[in-house]
């Protein structure tokens, strides 16, 4: 069942779409439009513009586009219907579920309810006689009170192929249930469900509203594999969760530590830093981190000491960098994570490690301190070829600034040479970014490396010409019925690439019902379009805005110019290629 034109209307027009994404990114303003660094690539110079009166965005860099509904579908990963009801929900109106709809939303309840089940089993048995070794493991070997282990609702799986899958079964859940869950594994020989976890101890994943999401399991020895943990499940999706948040929920307003285990997890809440969360079994996603950026002003890295652990910190700081949270990091030293930190040093120790948590410029700095040699020159001029680069990479050149003079004197050089050198690195950079994106722009408009539109290179002049009907279509649907006045009735058939085929149906399929308005149209499209063929929707609609003779004139003329560069034939793809490389290669020469 297809959503009301009139629902999605009422939900576009409560959801400004200034105020959503800034919920996602930090916008500037620039004359009547919005700039941002795009949410949806890395750059350090905000290509990413919202035009507020047409009601979409479009990044420059990266080309993705679309109006609110879009920029949902891929900020939070959904389909379309979601993203409307995402946006529904933000704004307090509900809307009618279908069959469909229906259906997900009691596969994803009776999940929740097997896990509930599920981790009542676990607990229970983790108090009883035969989860004796998990009871010994995690108070003796690791230290948790009963208390600690009860707030966590810890469990232990016995060492049992079916004592949770026929638990379940009684209770009337059907086996590929338990397997959607998780809850079981089925055997490829008979077919028959066996208990996934087995023989360890579990740490129960509680989604933000309480409810039982996912299980990890840890074995009691050296076994591998370590852990084993839910995959996504329709009600779990791991690269959108956090362990503990729903404890730390309501005391991260401040801050929030980010640890890489459950039972760094554990071990700082027991020592009352109840603000601690982990990632399940995952590096962080970008979807985590808009998840802090909404829950916390302030993030602390607290990840093990290793290598790994150190890699993904750089990772960390990137991603929680791109949505624009202040992020720190806390260096450890003589322990390998922050349960064993807290084991040997005592909480207070803790908290005066979080007091001195560097900036991601001052742990890279002393990253390159510590690598190097200074007695060596030849490492000291690395040393000094790698600070230089870093302090370029700082946006703000106030910023730069004060490090160039925390810097400088311990590098043993003044301050003054240091910026001329940091200077050259900026302007080198800029330099080759802006060669590299000319050429980019000049291959695009050729239609060359299209994802989208594949169809376009192999007729630029009709499907530049097709372009300019679909947008001129879309600012102005009232033309078509003046076109087809005259008999002369646009169709899908009459467009070149496969993608102007897909839109302009899609265009004449919702005009049937009768003419809207621009931005309802384009609201409309992305039910029937993907995506980035959304952001190609605006980038037309763009381009066409730029223009002042929108005309039906126009249209005509275009038509026009399509049938006939249609009977054209059409261009080898490979010749043009070729011409274009060898255009682009002698001009970056
Ligand atoms: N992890 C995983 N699978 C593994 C190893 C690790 O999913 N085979 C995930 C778990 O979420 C784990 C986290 O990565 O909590 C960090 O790994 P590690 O530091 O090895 O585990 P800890 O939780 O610190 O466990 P412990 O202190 O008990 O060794
Ligand atoms: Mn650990």
């Amino acid at each position: 069942m297809a959503i009301e034109q009139a629902a999605i209307e009422e939900i576009k027009f409560r959801n400004n779409i200034e105020d959503v994404i800034s919920q996602y990114v930090t916008l500037k303003r620039a004359g009547s439009n919005l700039v941002g660094l795009c949410p949806f690539h890395s750059e350090k110079s905000p290509s990413f513009t919202v035009f507020s009166n047409e009601g979409n965005f479009y990044c420059f860099g990266c080309g993705a586009g679309g109006d609110v509904i879009t920029f949902i579908r891929r900020a939070e990963n959904l389909d379309y219907r979601s993203a409307l009801e995402f946006l529904a929900k933000r704004v307090g109106i509900t809307i009618a579920q279908n069959d469909n709809d229906k259906q997900e939303a009691r596969r994803r309840e009776r999940v929740l309810e097997m896990n509930k089940l599920a981790a009542r089993f676990f607990h229970e048995k983790l108090m009883s006689p035969e989860g004796r070794s998990g009871y010994e493991y995690l108070t003796k070997s690791r230290g948790l009170s009963l208390s600690h282990i009860r707030h966590f609702g810890l469990g232990f799986a016995p060492n049992s192929f079916g004592a949770l899958t026929d638990l379940l079964r009684s209770k009337g859940y059907a086996d590929h249930e338990m397997a959607s869950a998780f809850l079981c594994g089925v055997s490829q020989k008979t077919g028959r469900p066996y208990d996934y976890f087995r023989n360890r101890v579990i740490f129960p994943i509680l989604g933000v509203s309480g409810d039982v999401v996912a299980f990890g399991g840890r074995v009691m020895d050296d076994s591998k594999p370590k852990y084993l943990n839910s995959s996504d499940t329709p009600a779990f999706k791991k690269s959108r969760n956090l362990f503990a948040m729903n404890f730390a929920k309501n005391y991260c307003a401040e801050q929030i530590i980010l640890c890489e285990g459950y039972m760094d997890v554990i071990a700082l809440h027991c020592a009352g830093f109840t603000n601690a969360v982990a990632t399940l079994g995952t590096a962080i996603t970008p979807e985590h981190a808009r998840m802090l950026k909404r829950y916390t002003k302030k993030v602390i890295i607290s990840y093990d000491s290793d290598g790994a652990g150190q890699n993904a910190a750089d990772k960390a700081f990137k991603l929680l960098g791109e949505v624009g949270v202040e992020t720190k990091i806390l260096r450890m030293n003589g322990a390998k994570d922050p349960d064993e930190y807290i084991k040997k040093f005592g909480s207070e120790s803790f908290r005066k490690l979080i007091e001195g948590s560097e900036t991601e410029f001052e742990y890279k700095f002393g990253k390159i301190l510590s690598k190097y040699d200074f007695g060596i020159t030849s490492e000291k001029i690395k040393a000094l070829d790698e600070s230089e680069k870093l302090i370029a990479q700082v946006m703000s050149a106030a910023e730069r600034e004060i490090y160039i003079h925390a810097a400088a004197p311990k590098l043993g050089i003044t301050p003054d040479v240091m910026k001329r050198d940091v200077d050259r690195f900026i302007s080198r950079r800029d330099k080759i970014a802006a060669a590299e994106a000319s050429k980019k722009i000049m291959l695009e408009s050729e239609g060359y490396g299209d994802r989208t539109n594949p169809d376009y290179i192999k007729n630029p002049k009709a499907a530049a010409a097709e372009e300019a009907i679909l947008a001129l279509v879309i600012l102005h649907p009232e033309y078509l019925r003046e076109i087809s006045k005259n008999g002369n009735p646009l169709t899908a058939g009459e467009m070149f690439t496969s993608l102007g085929k897909k839109i302009c149906s899609a265009i004449l399929s919702i005009l049937e019902d009768g003419e809207e308005s621009c931005s309802e149209l384009e609201g409309k499209l992305g039910e029937y379009l993907e995506v980035d063929e959304m952001a190609r929707v605006t980038k037309m609609c763009i381009a066409r805005r730029s223009l002042t003779n929108n005309t039906l004139e126009v249209l005509r003329e275009c038509r026009k110019t399509l049938a006939s560069a249609k009977l054209k034939s059409e261009l080898d793809i490979q010749d043009i290629i070729n011409l274009k490389r060898k255009k682009s290669d002698k001009e970056s020469n």
